[in-house]
């Protein structure tokens, strides 16, 4: 997807993110219409979201195939933009050390934390069949979307 269509599709999600978000107080529901919008909308193999729950990051509501269900502090893609408490993106997974491979189809990915005021709550993770799939444009968005989960 080029740079205009992508800035259109989130665009027209936007609006829908924050309607599914605001209509709904639990963040689990909440996180489930996200993820599913997202997915639908924009075509990738992997969106969902992991919670911080005891120091490990725990699988939450998410779209694709079956993922790993528990993630350490500074483990993988996840545990690194909890650690470094910032958005990763990895344009080529087989590049980033210590990157768990819960797909063998997954070849790139994006993650984005999602902030309970200055806590991380968790993140949202997406990967991409394709190569170098994400970018500023999806860091711009995605942040905004994250935003909203635990939003008041
Ligand atoms: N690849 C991730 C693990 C989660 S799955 O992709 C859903 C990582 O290295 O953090």
């Amino acid at each position: 997807m080029d740079t205009t269509a992508k800035t259109r599709a989130y665009e027209a999600l936007l609006p829908q993110a924050g309607a599914l978000v605001s209509g709904e107080s639990d963040v689990v529901a909440r996180m489930a219409n996200v993820a599913a919008l997202l997915h639908r909308e924009m075509g990738w193999w992997w969106t969902g979201f992991y919670r911080v729950l005891d120091g490990e990051l725990v699988l939450g509501p998410f779209q694709g195939p079956v993922a790993c269900t528990r993630i350490a502090f500074g483990r993988g893609v996840c545990g690194t933009a909890w650690k470094e408490r910032k958005t990763i993106i990895v344009p080529d997974v087989e590049q980033f050390p210590g990157h768990i491979a819960c797909s063998s189809a997954s070849r790139s990915e994006i993650v984005v934390p999602v902030w309970h005021n200055d806590d991380i709550f968790g993140v949202l993770d997406i990967d991409s069949r394709e190569l170098d799939a994400f970018d500023d444009t999806d860091r711009h968005f995605l942040e905004q979307v994250a935003a909203r989960i635990c939003a008041d």
